[in-house]
């Protein structure tokens, strides 16, 4: 099948940059990424690229280029439908935070509306190419409802899952470590496989069926999930034994059947896929009862859930058991760094634990404004609104964050805080001053040279 149009069902972090790069390398293909939200949609279209919804290094040159060309940005769903013979799903699966499943399954009420929308509006053969992480089977469902309501047209499905990282997404797309396409018509994988083969090497294009393709995802990220718990369940050990973590790091990952990889101690793994992905596994494997297999993979969540409490805990401990009506100056918000996203991130469940010990909070992102960072306290329903913003306070200037606090945390790792006047920072804090270092990027003996007591992960 020749694929002239594309349509991509969702506007975020996934569809996005895996559009444009698809559309950059294909300069023969209409690639119209809709959403329902009008907002997202008109940011996307905003002349002015520092207002594009998503940040991402490489991404706004990208959209520069090619933006009106083949590249388009529409809430007009129906249309781009009709037009395209390839749909992409790249919908959001949260978590379900209700009914059967709350807590654990995803929620694939997003995803059926799509498939429902396409089945009503599509009058010509479709390939439909689920991109959004799914449970296993997901594809089923939307076979059926695809062949239950539509107009009885041919849909072909593909689970195409998308392993890009954000902060890296362009890089990613670009030189793949491989790309999955998983189904059951050798006509659809093919078409897929050919734009992709556009700039991927066909080598590194694997073909499997549709549940392998499903339940790799799932895998890869509970694997690269399950790493970082590892190491930073042994920071913990290190911090009681005297060992660094940062070299038990190195000394292990040069091991070349360990790899140096994804080994980081850190405040503890954020970011929209790891938990969601972890939970989808538990569930799934409840479900058929292999409750070993389900526990196995939890303990994963509950290691993560442990290094973000025991975090703010020691500093509390070594703020002399309070932090009542104290300020604390707060460097990072995102899950991690060079993206502006903020789902899960570690700093969230911090700022809340420390909230809840009547600290006030000062924060700030490079990327992250001060609407999000609330909106992201308000989510939780810890306490009123009106409280959260009484006690958070987001700062434009990191040094502005951190003057007169009783201590400093670092949540993400951005390259900035690395290069700051330390100096200057230590000079305008209270004494004894204090730093919580959540990703250890600052050097620990020159802190503690301009007289910080400094603090890190498993050293
Ligand atoms: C992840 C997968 O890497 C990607 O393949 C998949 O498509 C989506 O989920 P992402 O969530 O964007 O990507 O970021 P990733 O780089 O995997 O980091 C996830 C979290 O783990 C971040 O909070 C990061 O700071 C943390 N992390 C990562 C560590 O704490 N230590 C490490 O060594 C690596
Ligand atoms: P991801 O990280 O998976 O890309 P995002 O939340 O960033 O998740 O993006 C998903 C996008 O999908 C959102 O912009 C949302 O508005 C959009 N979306 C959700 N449901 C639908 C739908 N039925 N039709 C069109 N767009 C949708």
């Amino acid at each position: 099948m020749i694929i002239k149009n594309i349509c991509c069902i969702g506007a975020g972090y996934v569809g996005g940059p895996t559009m444009a790069v698809i559309a950059k390398n294909n300069p023969n293909i209409k690639v119209t990424i809709v959403d329902i939200n009008a907002e997202r949609i008109a940011a996307w279209n905003d002349s002015d690229l520092s207002k594009l919804p998503i940040y991402e290094p490489g991404l706004a040159e990208i959209v520069k280029d090619i933006r009106g060309e083949n590249l388009f940005f529409s809430t007009d769903i129906d249309t781009a439908i009709n037009e395209s013979e390839m749909i992409f799903i790249s919908v959001n699966t949260p978590t379900k935070t209700y009914g059967k499943g709350k807590g654990m399954a995803a929620d694939l009420k997003y995803i059926e509306l799509c498939a429902r929308n396409i089945a009503k509006v599509a009058v010509t053969d479709k390939i439909v190419v689920e991109k959004s992480t799914l449970p296993v089977r997901t594809a089923e469902a939307i076979k059926s409802i695809l062949h239950n309501t539509g107009n009885h047209i041919n849909f072909d499905i593909l689970s195409n899952p998308e392993f890009l990282a954000e902060g890296t997404a362009v890089e990613d797309l670009l030189n793949p470590d491989r790309v999955l396409i998983g189904g059951e018509s050798e006509v659809a994988i093919e078409s897929l496989a050919k734009v992709y083969g556009s700039w991927v090497p066909q080598e590194k294009i694997l073909r499997t069926n549709l549940w392998s393709s499903e339940l790799s995802k799932l895998t890869a990220n509970a694997f690269l999930a399950q790493r970082v718990s590892s190491i930073n369940a042994i920071s913990e050990l290190c911090e009681h034994t005297g060992a660094n973590v940062n070299e038990v790091s190195k000394a292990i990952g040069m091991d070349s059947r360990i790899g140096s990889k994804f080994l980081k101690a850190s405040i503890g793994f954020g970011g929209s896929c790891f938990q969601k992905d972890i939970l989808n596994l538990v569930y799934i494997a409840r479900n058929y009862n292999l409750n070993e297999v389900a526990d196995y993979w939890e303990q994963v969540i509950i290691m993560n859930d442990h290094q973000k409490r025991r975090f703010s805990d020691r500093l509390i401990k070594t703020l002399y058991n309070t932090v009542s009506g104290k300020k604390i100056g707060m460097l990072g918000w995102a899950f991690k760094k060079d993206t502006n996203d903020t789902r899960e991130s570690a700093a969230i469940y911090v700022t809340d634990h420390l909230l809840s010990e009547q600290a006030t909070i000062s924060v700030y992102d490079p990327k992250v404004p001060e609407v999000k960072i609330q909106a992201d306290l308000n989510y939780l329903n810890t306490r009123s609104k009106n409280e959260n913003k009484e006690n958070v306070m987001s700062e434009s200037s990191p040094y502005e964050a951190v003057k007169n606090a009783h201590a400093v945390v670092i949540m993400t790792e951005w390259d900035e805080f690395k290069n700051y006047n330390w100096k200057k920072i230590y000079d305008t804090m209270k004494k004894p001053a204090f730093i919580f270092d959540g990703r250890n990027i600052l050097d620990k003996f020159k802190m503690k040279e301009i007289g910080f007591e400094y603090y890190s992960i498993g050293q």
